[in-house]
């Protein structure tokens, strides 16, 4: 029996207008433009401003933009993932409302998250339904409003985050393209250095939890950096051995961009070259569920059919993971 791939077929991003640059954020907390770039790489990030906007308005934007893009009507899509960290709120899912304002009438859609890793986790969880044969197209967001979680009074996570909302086209393929090998993991145990602590079940929002600034993100930086440099570096070259893939078989490495050095290590392990690597973590920061896709959309114009593409994503939970793929077309 011909064997089903499920190939990245169209991809769009879209970023809110207003960009936090770090002169803007250095007025904010002590820190300053230089310390952010030598230390994260990241010079600005767009900011998602206005009230009663979520995440689902960054979603709705990249899959408008991406049914328009493809020509693609809002009622062939089967299945839509939203990979969040940052919902529109507990219940119901993002990825509902997404469906609803998009006009997806005939799909069912979910959440997925998996902090830093959603986007590669929910690839995959995608690529399965294609792969079992009954769903034709699947919508992959990939979105996260990170600066509703985010303490711009704490200066060693404020100058790290941004916001951005992405769309990823999943079809199957009988040719040799597409999602051909995943690794994922995860470690609950990593959960003490990287976690938000109210607003779940354990410590649901109080005035105490909100007083004590329990809602934003709380990471312990040192702890995190150790393990992501480690186990994404690792995890993207147990995938090429997996895959019998040298170096220079690979065309692109599509980083998670959580912080220039981790991606930089990721790169010297594999043995990739600085111009084989997607960046662009400068102008947009670490977006979460986004990063990746954000670079596919950039790079799409240079991407060929018959690319070699391996994705590697690290992130809270903690939970990482890598994908290799044979892009599926030329640049249109
Ligand atoms: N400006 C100036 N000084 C700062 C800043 C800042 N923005 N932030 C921290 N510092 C200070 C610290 O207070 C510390 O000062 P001290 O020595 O007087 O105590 C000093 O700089 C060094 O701090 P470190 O935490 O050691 O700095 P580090 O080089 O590790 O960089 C960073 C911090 C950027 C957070 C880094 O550790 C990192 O990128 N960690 C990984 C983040 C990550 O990958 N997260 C996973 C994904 S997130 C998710 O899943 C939701």
């Amino acid at each position: 029996m011909t064997k089903i791939r499920a190939a990245i077929t169209s991809i769009n991003g879209w970023v809110p207008d207003y960009i936090l640059t770090n002169d803007e954020l250095s007025k904010m907390v002590d820190t300053s433009d230089e310390w952010i770039i030598t230390r994260t790489g990241i010079k600005e990030r767009h900011i998602l401003k206005g009230n009663g906007k979520g995440t689902s308005v960054l979603g709705t934007e990249a899959v408008k933009g991406l049914l328009k893009k493809t020509g693609i009507s809002p009622k062939e899509i089967d299945l839509l993932i939203c990979a969040t960290v940052t919902p529109d709120m507990q219940f119901p899912a993002t990825a509902n409302i997404i469906s609803d304002k998009a006009g997806l009438k005939n799909a069912f859609s979910y959440d997925l998250n998996a902090a830093c890793s959603s986007y590669i986790y929910s690839l995959v969880t995608a690529s399965k339904f294609i792969e079992a044969g009954n769903y034709k197209k699947i919508i992959v967001v990939g979105a996260d409003k990170m600066s509703s979680i985010v303490d711009y009074s704490d200066r060693t996570t404020c100058v790290i985050f941004g916001d951005a909302g992405t769309a990823t086209l999943l079809e199957p393929t009988t040719e040799d393209f597409g999602i051909k090998d995943a690794i994922l993991r995860t470690d609950g145990s990593g959960m003490i250095h990287l976690h938000q602590k109210a607003g779940g079940s354990v410590r649901p929002a109080s005035h105490e939890t909100v007083d004590a600034k329990e809602h934003f993100i709380y990471q312990e930086g040192q702890a995190v950096f150790k393990f992501a440099v480690s186990n994404m570096a690792d995890i993207a070259v147990e995938i090429m051995k997996k895959n019998g893939l040298k170096s220079e078989d690979i065309a692109w490495l599509v980083p998670h961009q959580a912080n220039l050095r981790i991606v930089e290590a990721t790169a010297r392990r594999m043995g990739i070259r600085k111009d084989r690597v997607m960046i662009n973590i400068q102008r947009y920061g670490n977006t979460t569920s986004a990063t990746i896709p954000l670079c596919l959309w950039e790079w799409e114009n240079q991407l060929k059919k018959g690319d070699n593409l391996i994705l590697s994503a690290f992130g809270g939970g903690f939970t990482w993971g890598s994908i290799y793929l044979k892009w599926a077309y030329d640049p249109k």
